[in-house]
């Protein structure tokens, strides 16, 4: 008797602490994966989802060194930004904070299936790079570079780089190469965000292009 009552009493606590405490199922607020995230120790999370994103353009065997010797095989880079940037740019002219950018490079091939000429993008991703504004983390410059050798977190490329002096230097818009994107340029240029330093090269480069076309015959 005294063991049922026990049952009873202990079957009746558990239906009580049921019925009060059975938490509502919330899940923990996930982060978007359209947002840097970062390890406690400061390394980029990879977004794996960046295939998802919005392509902004594609360059084949781009290269900005004139002492370059020619490769003996053609890449490509691709370059997408996550969605919410994308949308703000369009009203703005530039990024929001936290933007990013993935430079995705690609071995190219020329021959395969039917194909005879030209060149196609193949399956073998040879660097993967990220361009990060987030403006509380990275004082000064908002913005830092990443480069991943495969999808784990990775640290930030050292503020002496020459991937900073260049992109500030001659990115268009904000220290990204928006020059290079064929889509957002104009739009940039409707809103006046094309920085100094790139409207006096752009001058330069028409003058040098005048110029040119003055000396033919
Ligand atoms: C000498 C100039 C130069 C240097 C140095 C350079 N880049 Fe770039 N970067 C470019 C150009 C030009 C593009 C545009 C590529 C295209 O249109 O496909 C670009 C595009 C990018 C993009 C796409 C987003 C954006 O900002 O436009 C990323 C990411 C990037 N570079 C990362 C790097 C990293 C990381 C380094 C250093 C390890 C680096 N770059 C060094 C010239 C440079």
């Amino acid at each position: 008797m005294l063991r049922i009552a026990l049952i009873l009493s202990l079957s009746l606590a558990v239906l009580a602490w049921g019925a009060v405490s059975p938490q509502p199922y919330r899940p923990s607020p996930t982060p978007s994966p359209n947002t840097p995230q970062y390890t406690s120790d400061g390394r980029l999370v990879f977004p794996t989802n960046y295939r998802e994103w919005v392509y902004l353009s594609s360059g084949v065997d781009m290269n900005y060194n004139p002492a370059f010797q020619k490769m003996d095989h053609s890449m490509f880079d691709n370059v997408f930004v996550n969605p919410e940037a994308y949308k703000s740019f369009l009203q703005t002219g530039t990024w929001p904070d936290k933007t990013m950018l993935v430079l995705e490079v690609r071995m190219a091939a020329d021959h395969g299936s039917i194909n005879k000429q030209g060149h196609f993008q193949t399956g073998d991703v040879m660097g993967m790079e990220i361009h990060v504004k987030d403006e509380s983390r990275f004082t000064p410059g908002k913005w830092a570079f990443f480069g991943f050798a495969d999808d784990k977190p990775a640290t930030s490329f050292a503020k002496d780089m020459p991937c900073y002096s260049c992109h500030e230097q001659h990115g268009a818009v904000d220290t990204t190469f928006t020059q290079f994107y064929p889509t957002l340029i104009e739009i940039a240029r409707k809103k006046g965000t094309l920085s100094a330093a790139y409207l006096k090269e752009e001058a330069a480069g028409t003058k040098a292009q005048e110029t040119g076309a003055a000396k033919k015959p």
